[in-house]
């Protein structure tokens, strides 16, 4: 196959290859002869910037047709036809290559060549893609089709001087680098730390047994507030929430943390800081303790250390506590450890029981 330069002595040639075929995807699907003769004389398929080919198959038969234009331009553009009884034979793939090879191979550097079509042209998208070509937008309802009074999808490819010269084909990447340039630095932090008689850590696997425990022995108190607990759950299902807990801290999605007694090593519940925005950085701290070990201000001693934890080691702007209004004793550990009561969102949630709506308290520290 090769590409031929058309001449103005072919314009009856063109007309005729124009007229002939049908071009169900362009803007005007059946020109007419005056139009052509038009474009012709105004330079449209040979000027300075315009060159047209014949696509020549082996037979030396013309199959095809294909406009280059913007040629001064670092970034020329193309429109590629192959006549109707050629179509289907792998005919447009090899034109469109000689067109890259042409274009690249041009004395003036070229940066790219580009192209557009429209999303239902299955043949031409398939074309850019055999010739090396990378799908690089999909404007939405940016085709109108007069024909139809219908508008389609526009969908751009393109191939670069580089890949081309490569001979490789790179992606587009796309939300990796905005995520790289707004990726927030997290700062690097210890995995446990203590207050007066508490050891304070990263959930482990093993803590599967205690933790079940505890959730089994204070389940009724628990399933007033915190819908987890309205079951008993399996010990097999409290070490898959460990499992997950344990993954969450490592990758900084979630960091719950255990609350141990320093003098026993006893596990007595369990908190963390949860809804986590570190591009604040802001968490919500969320609790609870074994009943038995109820009463003795380990929670709300354990609060004060996780929110210096937050502000100091973390750099938090902000730490909520939320919880229902009437959970007087999980409010008092809020206001205990001297958090402000910002607003209550008035039934804003269901109460366990599922029968009624419930208020809940914001509670909050800011730096
Ligand atoms: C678009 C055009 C240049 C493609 O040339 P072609 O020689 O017909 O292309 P091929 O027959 O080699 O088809 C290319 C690929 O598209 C596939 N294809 C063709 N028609 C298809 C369809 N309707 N649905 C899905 N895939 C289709 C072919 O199977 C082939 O894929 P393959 O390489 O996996 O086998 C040619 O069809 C044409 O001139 N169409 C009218 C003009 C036009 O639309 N030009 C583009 C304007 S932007």
């Amino acid at each position: 196959m090769r590409l031929q330069e058309w001449t103005i002595e072919e314009q009856e040639q063109l007309i005729h290859f124009l007229m002939t075929n049908t071009w169900p995807y362009h803007g005007d699907s059946n020109p007419a002869r005056h139009l052509i003769e038009k474009t012709i004389e105004d330079g449209g398929y040979q000027s300075d910037e315009v060159k047209t080919f014949w696509v020549k198959n082996e037979k030396q038969e013309k199959v095809g047709i294909v406009k280059l234009y913007d040629l001064h331009d670092e970034i020329p553009m193309f429109d590629l036809r192959v006549a109707d009884l050629y179509r289907g034979s792998g005919y447009g793939p090899d034109a469109l290559k000689l067109v890259v090879d042409y274009v690249f191979g041009l004395s003036q550097k070229k940066i790219r060549l580009e192209g557009h079509t429209r999303q239902d042209n299955l043949a031409m998208r398939k074309t850019f893609e055999r010739a090396g070509f990378v799908k690089e937008a999909q404007l939405r309802k940016a085709w109108f089709s007069p024909k139809e009074d219908a508008y389609y999808d526009a969908v751009t490819y393109g191939i670069t001087r580089e890949d081309y010269l490569d001979g490789v084909i790179t992606p587009v990447i796309w939300e990796e680098e905005i995520k790289k340039e707004t990726q927030v630095k997290i700062p690097n932090f210890p995995d446990q730390f203590e207050s007066e008689r508490l050891l304070i850590r990263i959930p482990k696997i093993e803590d599967a047994l205690d933790v079940w425990t505890a959730i089994r022995n204070s389940q009724e108190a628990l399933s007033e507030w915190m819908p987890w607990a309205k079951e008993v759950p399996q010990l097999e299902e409290t070490e898959e929430t460990l499992r997950e807990a344990v993954a969450d801290f490592i990758t900084r999605r979630d960091l719950r943390l255990h609350l141990f007694l320093k003098d026993t090593g006893e596990f007595i519940g369990s908190s963390g800081l949860h809804n986590i925005q570190w591009s604040i950085p802001k968490f919500e701290i969320g609790y609870w303790l074994s009943s038995e070990m109820e009463g003795k201000g380990y929670m709300t001693e354990a609060v004060r250390v996780i929110s210096d934890f937050a502000f100091q080691t973390l750099h938090a702007r902000r730490v909520e506590i939320r919880c229902d209004e009437k959970n007087s004793k999980s409010r008092m550990v809020a206001e205990r450890a001297g958090y402000e009561l910002e607003g209550i969102l008035k039934q804003d949630a269901i109460t366990m029981d599922g029968k009624n709506l419930r208020n809940t308290c914001i509670y909050a520290k800011i730096r």
